[in-house]
């Protein structure tokens, strides 16, 4: 009787507890413009989450769910590699690592940016769909350099949510006024050798003005024009797209303070770093699981991710690897994109393409070398695995830099490592257990959160259907003027004060010592007068 009714009081605070936090299936639409793999690799976990959890999710993307749920569309966008956009030939990505980032931007970022941008408007699918009679109850977008696709919030009346696959966005922070932190947080494309000197702490603050002045008075122009061009019937009825970015009602950021640098962040902001990597539940296939279970020194795991062709690497580099790698007791693994590698010696094994998240969870896995991308590196984290970082482009400088800072791992210029160079820094690794250790402190606190990284993600959007977009949460500073904001007006006023105070007082002690100097002299006179 007693456990009955205990069982009853149970049933109801449980029904409670959901419907307070209950938000009916929604309607919800995630654009995925950008195709390169590594973004789709973190984002895709949105859209079949969300699906998995009752919402009527479709995405606009360039790549292919095979066996989504039935509540999951994919409105397609033809891929392209940014390479065929932009045109030419793909380059040997190597060669990147001489690009400085004011080069990385004019050369790769915004032709990049806004070819995929039109590749999607201009897309047959994408045009159909968009002509449908649709409604959505929320918009999620990828913030990265293609913000015409905001318009889509605007054209549905949903609140926007824009997703980082990197961290920290320095155009976000000054457009919607959260704290700029420059003196330890750095612009996401930045390379830097010490950002906290003063060099380093003034590269930072030219590179962010010079990197948000070009996007908002020439790249967003470019964007505005994209959607004049695909979206005509928008046209005079939306906000423009810097309005619409500093409207959104959340950013989901790829980072985490347990290992990332902490930061102030506004209530809108999230950190869901990592929200990709999970306990996988796939197995391996046979000869990888054999391989890695019988390598009793452990396992050197080599990718320079899905971009990057280590096939590609210059001969004398490729020869270092081979040479160090020969004398290793470890095996190791190479994602190695071509048929033979010449010179293998016998602890070599390579493959065209392997189970990333699946090999990196493997007991036996002693070093990840890779190029330092944010994804595969925070497959390492979660799995408290050492690195050694070669970064090409992009964020991967400043994530392996961070990752020997905290002492997880090495890096090496790409330029100019060596066989000596790398003999060093893979055996210091390997022999000095500090690394490890570090390592398996950082997974610790790493995964150490209220909530997974996935369930943080979805509790966000989620909230922000309930809440209609919540508007409560944005900072009522994006609205102001740059000098309320600054309090300008104010210190100027507190200024003027003090002059006039000052001014006031100077004048007083001036008379006053005019009148008794005055006196003075007087009577000095009249004595004179009187001898
Ligand atoms: C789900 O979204 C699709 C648009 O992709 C729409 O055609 C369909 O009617 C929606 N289903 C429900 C139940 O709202
Ligand atoms: C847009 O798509 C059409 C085919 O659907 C193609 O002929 C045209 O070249 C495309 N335009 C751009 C700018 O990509
Ligand atoms: C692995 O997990 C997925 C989703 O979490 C589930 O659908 C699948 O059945 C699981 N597979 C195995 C072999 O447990
Ligand atoms: C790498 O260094 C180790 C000592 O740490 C040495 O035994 C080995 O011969 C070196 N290998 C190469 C290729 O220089
Ligand atoms: C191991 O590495 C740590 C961190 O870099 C360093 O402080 C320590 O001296 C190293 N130990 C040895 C024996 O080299
Ligand atoms: C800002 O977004 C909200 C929805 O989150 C919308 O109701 C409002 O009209 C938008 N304001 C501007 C200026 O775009």
């Amino acid at each position: 009787m007693l456990f009955h009714n205990i069982n009853v009081v149970a049933a109801v605070l449980s029904a409670l507890l959901l419907l307070a936090g209950y938000t009916e299936s929604a309607n919800i639409l995630h654009v995925i413009p950008f195709s390169a793999m590594s973004h789709y690799i973190f984002l895709r976990h949105i859209g079949l989450e969300l699906a998995q959890r009752g919402h009527n999710v479709t995405v606009i993307t360039t790549h292919t769910e095979k066996n989504p749920p039935s509540n999951y569309y994919q409105v397609q966008v033809q891929k392209k590699q940014i390479w065929e956009l932009i045109g030419g030939e793909r380059p040997n990505i190597f060669d990147m690592a001489e690009l400085s980032s004011e080069e990385f931007h004019h050369k790769v970022v915004w032709p990049g940016g806004l070819a995929f941008t039109e590749l999607t408007l201009n897309s047959s699918d994408v045009q159909e769909f968009l002509k449908k009679d649709n409604t959505f109850d929320l918009v999620i977008c990828e913030q990265f350099v293609q913000e015409a696709l905001y318009t889509l919030a605007s054209k549905y009346n949903a609140p926007l949510v824009i997703i980082s696959t990197f961290g920290n966005c320095m155009r976000h922070n000054i457009m919607t006024r959260n704290p700029l932190q420059l003196a330890t947080v750095l612009a996401e494309y930045l390379k830097l050798n010490n950002p906290g000197n003063f060099w380093g702490r003034l590269r930072n603050l030219y590179f962010t003005v010079y990197e948000y002045l070009w996007w908002r008075y020439w790249y967003l122009e470019k964007q505005e024009d994209l959607v004049k061009k695909y979206l005509p019937d928008l046209i005079g009825k939306t906000p423009s797209l810097y309005e619409m970015q500093k409207n959104a009602s959340l950013m989901l950021i790829n980072s985490h303070f347990s290992f990332d640098t902490p930061t102030a962040y506004l209530p809108n902001i999230v950190e869901i770093g990592g929200m990709h990597v999970r306990k996988s539940n796939k197995s391996l296939p046979d000869d990888l699981q054999k391989l890695l279970d019988e390598s009793k020194h452990g396992v050197v795991y080599m990718s320079f991710g899905s971009n990057i062709r280590s096939a590609e690497l210059p001969e004398h580099k490729k020869k270092a690897f081979l040479n160090v790698f020969k004398e290793l007791k470890q095996t190791v693994l190479w994602k190695w994109e071509e048929d033979v590698l010449e010179g293998k010696p016998k602890n070599l094994f390579t493959g065209k393409w392997l189970p990333q998240q699946e090999i990196i969870a493997h007991p036996n896995i002693k070093l990840f070398i890779t190029h330092g991308g944010l994804i595969g590196m925070q497959e390492a984290i979660y799995n408290g695995v050492p690195i050694v970082g070669v970064p090409i482009f992009s964020d991967q400088y400043n994530n392996v830099l961070l990752a020997e800072e905290v002492g997880v791992g090495k890096l090496l210029h790409y330029n100019d490592f060596n066989e000596d160079t790398l003999n060093k820094t893979i055996n210091e690794i390997l022999n000095n257990d500090s690394y490890l250790k570090t390592a398996r402190e950082v997974q610790k606190r790493w995964n150490d959160r209220p909530m997974s990284p996935l369930d943080t993600t979805i509790f966000w959007l989620e909230y922000v259907i309930r809440n209609k977009g919540a508007e409560y949460m944005k900072n009522p500073a994006r609205n102001m003027n740059w000098f309320e904001y600054t309090m300008l007006d104010v210190y100027a006023f507190i200024l003027l004060i003090i002059v006039a105070v000052l001014a006031f007082f100077l004048k007083l002690i001036l008379i006053v010592r005019a009148i008794v100097y005055g006196n003075q002299t007087n009577k000095m006179t009249k004595r004179k007068k009187r001898l």
